[in-house]
C-alpha cells in the first residue's frame, strides 16, 4: 500500500506552481494569446504582458529591465552566458575560471569549450564547499574572459561570497557571471553593487512554472546571441515568446522577493530543528556544507554504512519526497562532484540525503521526518555487514 500523505522535501529539484502565479498566467493561454511580435490589439497585450515581467524581474535584481532577456530556464541561461562570453571575446583571450561545485549546466558547458580551444580552471573549495577568493585572485591571467561561481550550491547549499568575488574580476576586467538559480527568493540580490555582470535564473525553483528562466546582462557586456532566427527579445534569443510562463516568471520573482527575511525566518526554523533532531537521533552522522552560510531549506547530511538510493525507497513508502543530492538519482552510481569536492571520502557521500524545505512543509512535516528517518536509517544499517562489523552501534556525530 502506498504512503497516506506526501510530504515534499525536494524544493531545490524543482517548486509547486503558487496558485497566484498560476491565476496570473492563464488569461496569457487563452485570451491573450496573441503572437506578441503581431500588431493588433491582442498582440499588444501580449507584448505589454511581457514588459510588466521584465520589470518585474529587473526589480528583483536591482537591473534595468533592458537588462534582462527570457530564456527557457537555467540551464539554457548558463550555456548562453558562458558560451555567448567565449565566442564574442575570443579575441581577448580563451581562459575561463569557474569551481569544481557548479551545476553540470556550467560544468559540462565548460567541459565543451575545453574540447573547442579553450582553457577552464575549475577553483578547488574547502570542506564547507566554499571558494577562497584568494584562489580566484591567484587563477586570473590576461587571457582570462569569463569567471563563472554559482551563487548558491543546488547539493549543500553553501552560499558562495558573491560580491567578494564579483569585486575582484570588476577589478581585473573580467566578465562575472553566477548561477543563482538556488538563490532567487532567499538572498537578496542587486547586480550592481554585487559587481555582476551576468545572472542565470529559472522560474521552477521559486514557484513559477518550469521551461521559463531569464538571464540577466549587464549593459555594455560583449556576448554573443545563444539561439539564432528571430528578432526576439531585442535580437539577442530567438523563438516565440513563451508568454505564460513569462507572465508566471515575473509574478513568481515579485512574490518570491517581496518578504525574503520572514520566509527564511520560517524555512530556517524548520530546517535547523530537522538538522538537531537527526543529530540527536541518528549516530555517524555529518552535516554537509557550510554551518551557517548556507540556503535556509537545505538540509544535506551523510549516513555512514549507509547506501543514498536505498535510503529513498524506504523514505518513498512513507510518503517522504527526497533526493540524495547526486547524480545517482539520474540512475548513475557516481558519488557526487561536490561531496568530493569538499574532501568526503566516497563511501561516506554515497550515504547522503539532501532535504530541501520551502513553503509546502509544515511542523508536522517536520515531527514525522524526525520519527521516520531514524528507523529507515537503523533497519538499513541492520542490513549491513560492514556496520556490524565495525562495532559502531551507539556513538557520536561530525559536525
Ligand atoms: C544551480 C542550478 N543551476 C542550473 C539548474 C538548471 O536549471 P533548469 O532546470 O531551469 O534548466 C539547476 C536546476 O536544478 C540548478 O540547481
Amino acid at each position: 500500500m502506498g504512503a497516506q500523505r506526501t510530504i515534499y522535501l525536494d524544493h531545490a529539484a524543482t517548486t509547486f506552481v503558487k496558485p497566484e502565479v498560476l491565476e496570473a498566467m492563464i488569461p496569457y493561454f487563452t485570451k491573450y494569446f496573441g503572437n506578441p511580435s503581431s500588431i493588433y490589439g491582442i498582440a499588444r497585450d501580449s507584448k505589454h504582458a511581457i514588459d510588466v515581467a521584465r520589470v518585474q524581474a529587473a526589480k528583483a535584481l536591482g537591473a534595468d529591465p533592458d537588462e534582462i532577456y527570457f530564456t527557457s530556464g537555467g540551464s539554457e541561461s548558463d550555456n548562453w552566458a558562458i558560451k555567448g562570453i567565449a565566442l564574442a571575446n575570443r579575441k581577448r583571450g580563451n581562459h575561463i575560471i569557474t569551481t569544481r561545485i557548479e551545476h553540470h549546466a556550467v560544468l559540462h558547458t565548460c567541459q565543451f569549450l575545453e574540447k573547442e580551444g579553450f582553457e577552464v580552471t575549475y577553483l578547488p573549495v574547502d570542506q564547507y564547499g566554499l571558494v577562497n577568493p584568494e584562489d580566484l585572485e591567484k587563477a586570473i591571467t590576461d587571457r582570462t574572459i569569463l569567471i563563472s561561481v554559482m551563487y548558491a550550491n543546488n547539493e549543500i547549499g553553501t552560499i558562495e561570497p558573491i560580491a567578494e568575488l564579483g569585486a575582484i574580476a570588476r577589478k581585473h576586467k573580467v566578465y562575472f557571471h553566477t548561477d543563482a538559480v538556488q538563490a532567487i527568493g532567499t538572498i537578496p540580490i542587486d547586480v550592481k553593487s554585487q559587481n555582476i555582470d551576468l545572472l542565470s535564473l529559472s522560474a521552477h525553483k521559486f514557484y513559477g512554472p518550469k521551461g521559463i528562466g531569464a538571464l540577466y546582462i549587464r549593459k555594455g557586456v560583449r556576448i554573443e546571441n545563444l539561439i539564432h532566427g528571430g528578432g526576439q527579445e531585442r535580437r539577442r534569443r530567438a523563438g516565440t515568446e513563451n508568454l505564460a510562463g513569462i507572465v508566471g516568471l515575473g509574478k513568481a520573482i515579485e512574490m518570491a522577493t517581496a518578504d525574503i527575511p520572514g520566509h527564511n525566518a520560517k524555512i530556517r526554523s524548520m530546517r535547523d530543528r530537522l538538522v538537531k533532531g537527526v543529530m540527536e537521533k541518528i549516530p555517524h552522522t555529518r552535516l554537509n556544507g557550510h554551518p551557517e552560510m548556507r540556503l535556509p531549506g537545505n538540509f544535506n547530511m551523510s549516513f555512514e554504512y549507509i547506501e543514498g538510493e536505498s535510503m529513498l525507497l524506504w523514505l518513498d513508502e512513507e510518503g517522504i519526497c527526497a533526493s540524495t543530492g547526486s547524480a545517482c538519482t539520474s540512475g548513475s552510481l557516481e558519488p557526487s562532484h561536490v561531496l568530493l569536492a569538499t574532501g568526503l571520502p566516497v563511501e561516506i557521500s554515497h550515504g547522503s540525503l539532501r532535504l530541501s524545505l520551502g513553503d509546502a512543509n509544515t511542523e508536522e512535516d517536520v515531527d514525522f521526518v524526525l520519527e521516520v528517518l531514524p528507523s529507515v536509517v537503523k533497519k538499513l544499517r541492520d542490513m549491513s555487514p560492514l556496520y556490524q562489523k565495525s562495532g559502531k552501534e551507539g556513538g557520536c556525530n561530525v559536525q
